[in-house]
This record gives structure tokens, sequence and C-alpha cells, in this order.
């Protein structure tokens, strides 16, 4: 779909649904002054009744106004205007977009970004795509109907096509962990990765299984050996950048389903466990809108694709396995897969010599314990790198919160049998030992691990987005990609 720059006024235009922004601190301005006045002074009506407020996020609808050429005008509040960041202008566009979506429409025309930045209107962009899409993939009744006809007035073509490029990468993100996981398994995701790789002008490499034991994928390929899929590793790469300048990696934990092994998974804890390879699932995003965007930088994405199941040949507790880099690693838990499985996509990461790395995953319940379902767990080998990395999450309004990497927790990974063991010593501090062990795959090349458990995946919805898979990690990532530059 292409979104549409217009210029039309309120009054003028013809369409199915117009949405239209109000500030909490200002008096009506713009297309809300307008709109104002073409019904007769509704909107100061609706403010003297305390109907209308402007604050954050509130939602009026107005059906079939009189003096306007439209079915419907939605009214979204935006907040105080000094307050109103990324975050904020990706969040009333998608509020504004996900209420619209609940009928089939016609032209839908955002005047929202009255004297925004192009930053403000490409996030309100993307907000308008992302929030109108739905999890509804199978239903014949549909909760949500994605918007076919978009515009946004007042804005520059350049700001709009930034904010389609950065919603399409979300939006296969969120497809990609909403499809069910018999659908979605290693063989099949990778098989997305090369169509976006084709249409985007990637280049890829897929590891099958066979090449995965070539390369004495120890770690990863044991977590997959319950299963009748089998694993696979995709490696994507984006060269916008000087010829020969090293990289950045994206990692991502790409557990098409994680039934937890042997150690399974009560049947609440395994619901929603397709949502595990939205690590991967963000870096594929990810790598779609660097492409598109043309950012002069070199990025590498590699995913790590198992399906983590019980079997026959099922990995066992006990068993100890030969990670691609050498080191030993007792199996204590097979529900502790995701890390096995990381620290061989980190070592192939560290073949292609990158100047950072940040890895997405989501790692373990003891993260969503310690922040919550909303903020990810950020933690590292290297403050400046982390910083770099927190103040491109905080830029577009993902939530990323530090977690110390004290040397204590090293202890707790020790093995009497191996190098290292899978788990610590109880469930306290899991987000960490479960870091701490990824640390040991890293070799020092500085690194952020985004522990995304918690807001990788929504059980129910939010004002902005529909539940299930959200696509996080996907603006956070562009966003490092382009300060990166
Ligand atoms: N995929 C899970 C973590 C998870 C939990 C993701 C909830 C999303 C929502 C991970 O593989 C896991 O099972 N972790 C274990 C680790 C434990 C066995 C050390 C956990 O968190 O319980
Ligand atoms: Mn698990
Ligand atoms: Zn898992």
């Amino acid at each position: 779909m292409t979104v549409q720059a217009i210029h039309e006024s309120v009054t003028n235009l013809q369409a199915d649904t117009l949405v239209v922004g109000l500030y909490a601190d200002e008096p009506l301005s713009g297309a809300a002054e307008e709109l104002n006045r073409a019904t007769q002074g509704m909107l100061t009506r609706l403010q003297e009744t305390k109907d209308l407020s402007g604050k954050r996020g509130e939602l009026v609808t107005l059906y079939a106004p009189s003096g306007l050429k439209v079915r419907q005008v939605t009214l979204i509040g935006l907040g105080l205007r000094s307050a109103l960041d990324r975050s904020g202008a990706f969040r009333a566009a998608a509020t504004a977009a996900k209420a619209v979506a609940g009928k089939e429409r016609g032209l839908v025309a955002f005047y929202l970004a009255d004297r925004w930045s192009s930053e403000l209107v490409e996030s309100g962009v993307c907000g308008s795509l992302v929030g109108c899409v739905g999890q509804d993939l199978y239903r014949a009744k549909k909760n949500r109907f994605p918007l076919t006809q978009v515009a946004w007035a007042n804005v520059s073509a350049a700001d709009i096509a930034r904010g389609e490029s950065l919603a399409d990468g979300v939006n296969l993100a969120r497809r990609l962990v909403n499809e069910p996981p018999g659908d979605m398994y290693p063989e099949t995701f990778a098989n997305e990765a090369v169509s976006v790789a084709e249409a985007s002008g990637l280049a890829i490499e897929v590891w099958d299984k066979q090449r995965l034991e070539a390369e004495r994928c120890g770690s990863l390929l044991a977590v997959g050996k319950g299963s009748d899929r089998d694993s696979r590793l995709v490696i994507l790469k984006y060269n916008g950048g000087p010829e020969g300048a090293a990289p950045i990696a994206f990692v991502g934990k790409g557990v098409t389903f994680d039934s937890g092994g042997l150690s399974i998974k009560p049947t609440d804890g395994m619901k929603t466990m397709k949502c595990d390879m939205a690590g991967a699932a963000a870096v594929v995003g990810a790598m779609q809108t660097i492409a598109q965007l043309k950012l002069p930088v070199n990025v590498i994405g590699l995913c790590g694709l198992v399906e983590n199941m019980l079997g026959g040949s099922a990995f066992k507790l006990g068993d100890v396995l030969r990670a691609r880099s050498g080191k030993t690693i007792e199996v204590l838990n097979t529900d502790a897969e995701g890390r096995l499985v990381l620290a061989d996509v980190l070592d192939v990461a560290l073949q292609h010599q990158p100047a950072k790395i940040v890895d997405l995953a989501t790692l373990t319940g003891a993260c969503v314990v310690a922040l919550g379902t909303d903020i990810a767990g950020l933690m590292t080998n290297d403050q400046t790198w982390a910083d770099e990395v927190k103040a491109s999450g905080d830029a577009v309004g993902e939530a990323l919160w530090p977690l110390p990497m004290f040397p204590e927790f090293s202890e707790q990974i020790r093995s009497e049998v191996a190098d290292i063991k899978n788990t610590g010593d109880g469930r306290w501090g899991g987000a960490i030992t479960a870091g701490k062990f990824l640390e040991e795959f890293v070799n020092g090349k500085p690194w952020v691990h985004l522990d995304i458990a918690g807001p990788a995946f929504l059980d129910g919805q939010k004002p902005w987005l529909d539940a299930g898979g959200t696509g996080f990690g996907v603006r956070t990532l562009v966003e490092i990609a382009r300060r990166a530059t």
C-alpha cells in the first residue's frame, strides 16, 4: 500500500474518515479549528461538556458530521504539545488507526502533523499502518481491516516513505510471530527470510542441518534434536556502508516453538511459545527496513532457528554439548534452550568481525518478573555501546532497562563436568545468569543483550495495538543503524 500526501482542507476532502489531532494545552488550531467551524462549534461544545480534552490517547468519534464530506471524524488526543515525542506520535496515530480499522474503510486521512518534525511524521505514519493490523490472520470474521487507502495531510512524501518502511518491518515481524507454530518452523521461517532478501536486495545465506553440522554448531543443533523439523541458521547481509567497514551484527533467537523439551512447560507457559522466535523476527524486520531506507552502513543479521521439542532423539538433562566456539556446556534444563542456540549464533557472528553486536531474545521469564511485560532487559559488556542502544530505544519509545552484570552471577553457571552449565543455581536473577552465559560467547566484543520476553508479545490488546506479536525491537534496531552512520 502507498500512503499519499494530501493538501486539501478537512472541509474539502472527500474521504471515509478523518483523523484529527488535539492538544491538551492549546486552543483548537489547524485542522481541529477548521473542523470546529465547519460543524458550527461541535468541538467547542464537546470541550464545554468535558467530553473532549485533548489528553493523550483520548478517542472521540463524530459520526456522519454535517458540513463535511466524510462518514466519520475520529479525534485523537495528543497530550501536551511540548511532551509529544516519537513514541507519542506513533501511539496516537496507531490508536486512531486501530479504532478506525474495526470496520472496512475507504480513504482515511490523518490530519495530525501540524508543525511536526520529520521524525514525528515518520513515527506517526508508521503508527497509522501498524495500529490497523490485527492478529486475526486465520479468522473469517475479522476484528481489524487493515487500511487500504491512507493519506497524511501536509507532510512530505519522503517522511511518509520512511514511515511506511518502518511499518512494513514492524508488521513483518508481527506476522512472523503471529503465524501458528505448525506453519512457522525453522525451514519456513528461513524461506520467509529468503523472500525478504530477494525483495529488498539483501544477500542471504541459509545454513541447513548438514551445514550446521559441518560448522560444528553442536549447541544449537542439540536443541533441535527432539524435533522433526530441522534447524536452520539465517545470515542476512546489508552492505550500504564503505566496503570493508566492520558491520554491526544483529542476532536473534528464533525458537519457532518452545515446548521446554524434556523439561516440559506446563500448558499455561507453553500456550504462547510460538512467540519464542520474536528476536529473529525483529532482526528480519529491521534488516528489511534498513535495506529499504538505504542506510549508509554495513549490517549483518543472524537468526538461529530451531524448534524445541520432545522425542526419542531429544537432548537430555546431563548431556554435555560442544558449542561451535569449543566450549563445553552441561545441560541441566532443556527449557533454558535460547542461550544454547545463541551461543552458536553469536560465534558465527564473531566470524564476520562485527564492530558491535546486539542480540534480541525472548530469553527468560525471570526478566518479565524483574521488569514487567512492557520493558526489555538490557545486559552488556560495554557501557558505551549500551548507552547508544538505550538511547536508540528511548528515541523510538521501546523501553530498555539495564540489569547489572556483576561477576558473581558467572559463578552460578560454573559446571562440575563441563566448562559451563546452562542454568543458574536457582531461579533468582535468572535473566542475569542467562546474560552471563551469553557473554561467554562474545569474546569481549562490544555486545548488548536485550531480553524481550516481556514486550515481544501481548496477551491482551493495548489501545494502540492488538494482542499478539508486537514487533518490539524493529524500530530500535533501525534507529541503531541510523545512528551508526
Ligand atoms: N522462551 C522462554 C522464556 C520466555 C518466558 C519467553 C515467557 C517469553 C515469555 C525460555 O526459553 C525459557 O523457557 N526460559 C526459562 C529459563 C529457565 C529454565 C532457566 C524460564 O524463564 O523459565
Ligand atoms: Mn525455554
Ligand atoms: Zn525459549
